[in-house]
């Protein structure tokens, strides 16, 4: 695979979703990872949630003993989630912050003020061979803070300029756009692997997917709703055209 391949990773956590609204076993999340496999998905998103709202620990029991592509196991930062993740090693495991009341993970992680905490958090993760990722905003302190804990991985959150984009606020989108483009090639520099995601869509893809520095984007909610219209498979296939033609550019 050439070294500007950029990753897609498939979040199949609200396929979960539908299925917990009536509390039975379909849509099958794992079904759902299988087929996001064959459609070309270069990994798998999952994230246990403290209040298991939509991914179960039965899913993630299934998703490691079935996927051929590595699963990127997100979880917060409590020891239920270590011990769970201790026991799966899964390839990777990215640190969101996770607070009860979302609706879903809203901002970054406070990397820069639990810099000891989040250290001594990850380090067994890291000592048991999975790539520790953390979720953070575009910003320089984070940056650092992610680099200095001995992460290897950072996921930039493009939510602010996904928003901006959807409420038209453009200024704001071109502003966000620009500082997840520098704080890129600033991670980029400190010889962290850089991965994107968080409200991406058709419409906002490409921007992001041209940043050279950026290796994996991870894409969920606006999939899963697509598929509803025009099938998973062809979802994720239009997903990964606007991702290969960006980068090609
Ligand atoms: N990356 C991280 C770290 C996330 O927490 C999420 C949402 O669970 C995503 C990517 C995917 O976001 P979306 O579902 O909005 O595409």
């Amino acid at each position: 695979m050439n070294d500007q391949h950029l990753r897609l990773g498939v979040n199949i956590d609200h396929v979960a979703t539908v299925r917990n609204a009536r509390g039975g076993e379909t849509p099958d999340p794992v079904r759902a990872a299988l087929l996001a496999e064959e459609a070309g998905a270069d990994g798998i998103t999952a994230h246990l949630r403290e209040d298991r709202r939509h991914i179960s620990d039965r899913d993630i029991d299934a998703l490691m003993e079935r996927l051929s592509v590595p699963l990127n196991f997100e979880m917060a930062a409590t020891e239920e989630m270590q011990a769970i993740a201790l026991r799966h090693t899964p390839h990777a495991v990215c640190i969101v912050p996770e607070k009860r009341e979302e609706r879903t993970t809203e901002g970054g992680l406070e990397v820069a003020r639990e810099e000891n905490l989040l250290a001594h958090f990850i380090a067994p993760l890291r000592d048991a061979g999975c790539r520790v990722s953390i979720f953070i905003a575009a910003d320089v302190a984070q940056i650092e803070a992610a680099h200095r804990i001995g992460a290897e991985v950072i996921e930039l959150h493009t939510g602010a300029y996904c928003d901006a984009h959807a409420e038209g606020r453009y200024d704001e989108r071109d502003a966000e756009l620009t500082r997840l483009g520098e704080m890129s090639t600033f991670a980029h520099e400190l010889g962290l692997e850089v991965h994107a995601g968080h409200g991406l869509t058709y419409d906002t893809v490409a921007p992001v997917a041209a940043f050279p520095e950026v290796r994996e984007l991870n894409i969920g909610h606006f999939l899963i709703g697509e598929a509803i219209f025009r099938g998973l498979s062809p979802a994720i296939a239009e997903m990964r055209r606007l991702m290969d033609d960006a980068r090609a550019q």
